[in-house]
C-alpha cells in the first residue's frame, strides 16, 4: 500500500523495535558473514548458527519483507545492499551499533519514560552506573562501543576532512578521542600535523595498537585522563567530536573550561555535533538528541545553544563550518 491510513503508518512506527530487534538477532548470529555474497537456506544458517531452523526461517523472512534480504528460491536467502552492511569485514558496517543498541541500549530504552519525567539517563537506573563508568568495567561491551562509534559517525570522518582547512594548525589534540578512527586519518591526510589523543585510560590502551599500525606514535602522544580533571597542555587546536552531546550543559562547562585553560590565546576549539536545525524535517541528529537523553544523559544542541554554552566557558563561537553529512564543525575562539 503506497499512502497507508493514519492509523497503519503510526502501527507501522509501533514496530520499529520488532525491526530492530531482528536485525541485532541477525547480527548476534553473524548471519551475513555467513552468507557474504553467496546465497544460503534457512536449514543452512541454522545448523551453523544452532538455531531453530523454523524460527531462523521466519525471521530471515520477516527481514526479507524489509529489504535486509532477498528470499529467492526454497528459504534460500541472499543479502541486499542494506543487508551487506551487517557484515563485520564491511567499512560502513552496522553490525556492532546492532549489537550496542539492541542490548544495553535498548535495554535503558524500556525506561524511556523514567528519562521524560525526571530528565536523568535511564541507563544509570537500569545499569546502577553511567554508560561510561559501566564501560569501563566491561571490555568486551566497550570493544563493541567503540565500533559502533565507526558505525554510525564513520562517515563523518572523511566529510570532516574535506570540509576543514587543517593548514594552520600544528599540533591538535583530540578529546575523547576514543579508538583514534578521527584523529588517524587526519593526521595520514595532513602530514604537518601532529596529534594528541586524550581519552580515559581503558580507551587509551584499546586505542594504542591502531597508532602503532598506522605508523603515527611518532607523529602522536596518546594521553589517558578524564577531562573533567584537567586536558594535557602542548596543542594548539583541540577538537571534540561526539563529546559535548555526552553530557548536560553544567558538565560540559567543566570540560569547555578546562580546554580553555590549556588552550594558546590564539588557539581553536573545535566541536563537531550534528547542530539541530528548526523546522520539521528529519534530522538523524533528533534521534540522537533522544538517545543522549537516555544513554549518557546529554543533548544535541541549536547553534544558539551553542553559543551561549561556549560564552560561559570563555569562548567566542566563530563560524559554524557544515559538511556533507549532518556533522558540523563548531569553531570557537577564546573570547
Ligand atoms: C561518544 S564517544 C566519541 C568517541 C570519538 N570522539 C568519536 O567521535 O568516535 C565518547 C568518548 O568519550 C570518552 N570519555 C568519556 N568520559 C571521559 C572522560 N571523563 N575523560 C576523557 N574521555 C572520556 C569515551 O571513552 C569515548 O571514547
Amino acid at each position: 500500500m503506497s499512502n497507508p491510513p493514519p492509523a497503519a503508518r503510526l502501527g507501522q512506527m509501533l514496530c520499529g523495535f520488532w525491526v530492530s530487534q531482528a536485525i541485532y538477532v541477525t547480527a548476534k548470529l553473524g548471519l551475513a558473514d555467513l552468507i557474504q555474497d553467496g546465497a544460503a537456506t534457512a536449514g543452512e544458517l541454522a545448523a551453523k548458527t544452532n538455531t531453530h531452523r523454523l524460527s531462523l526461517y521466519r525471521l530471515l523472512r520477516m527481514l526479507a519483507s524489509v529489504g535486509v534480504f532477498v528470499e529467492e528460491g526454497e528459504q534460500q536467502f541472499r543479502l541486499t545492499d542494506v543487508g551487506q552492511c551487517l557484515r563485520s569485514d564491511v567499512e560502513a558496517s552496522q553490525r556492532a551499533m546492532a549489537i550496542m543498541s539492541c542490548e544495553e541500549h535498548f535495554r535503558a530504552w524500556c525506561e524511556l519514560l523514567y528519562s521524560v519525567q525526571t530528565g536523568q539517563p535511564a541507563f544509570d537506573k537500569v545499569f546502577g552506573m553511567p554508560v561510561f563508568d559501566w564501560l569501563s568495567q566491561h571490555p568486551e561491551q566497550a570493544t563493541v562501543f567503540d565500533a559502533a562509534m565507526v558505525s554510525v559517525h564513520g562517515r563523518e570522518t572523511a566529510a570532516f576532512l574535506q570540509a576543514y582547512d587543517f593548514s594552520g594548525i600544528q599540533t591538535l589534540a583530540d578529546v575523547g578521542g576514543g579508538n583514534g578512527s578521527v584523529l588517524i586519518p587526519t593526521l595520514q591526510a595532513n602530514s604537518h600535523l601532529r596529534g594528541m589523543l586524550f581519552d580515559l585510560p581503558c580507551v587509551i590502551s584499546r586505542a594504542t595498537p591502531n597508532f602503532q599500525a598506522a605508523g603515527l606514535t611518532e607523529r602522536c602522544q596518546l594521553i589517558s585522563g578524564s577531562f573533567f580533571e584537567s586536558i594535557p597542555v602542548g596543542a594548539d587546536a583541540y577538537m571534540m567530536r561526539h563529546i559535548i552531546h555526552d553530557w548536560n550543559d553544567e558538565q560540559c562547562l567543566t570540560i569547555l573550561k578546562n580546554i580553555h585553560r590549556v588552550l594558546p590565546p590564539t588557539g581553536r576549539l573545535l566541536v563537531l555535533e550534528s547542530v539541530i536545525p528548526p523546522g520539521n524535517d528529519p534530522f538523524f541528529g533528533k534521534l540522537l538528541d533522544l538517545n543522549m537523553l537516555v544513554i549518557p544523559g546529554g543533548q544535541e544542541r541549536t547553534a544558539a545553544e551553542y553559543e551561549t554554552l561556549f560564552a560561559k566557558a570563555g569562548f567566542r563561537l566563530t563560524r559554524i563550518v557544515p559538511t556533507s553529512t549532518e556533522l558540523s564543525i563548531i569553531e570557537a575562539h577564546k573570547a
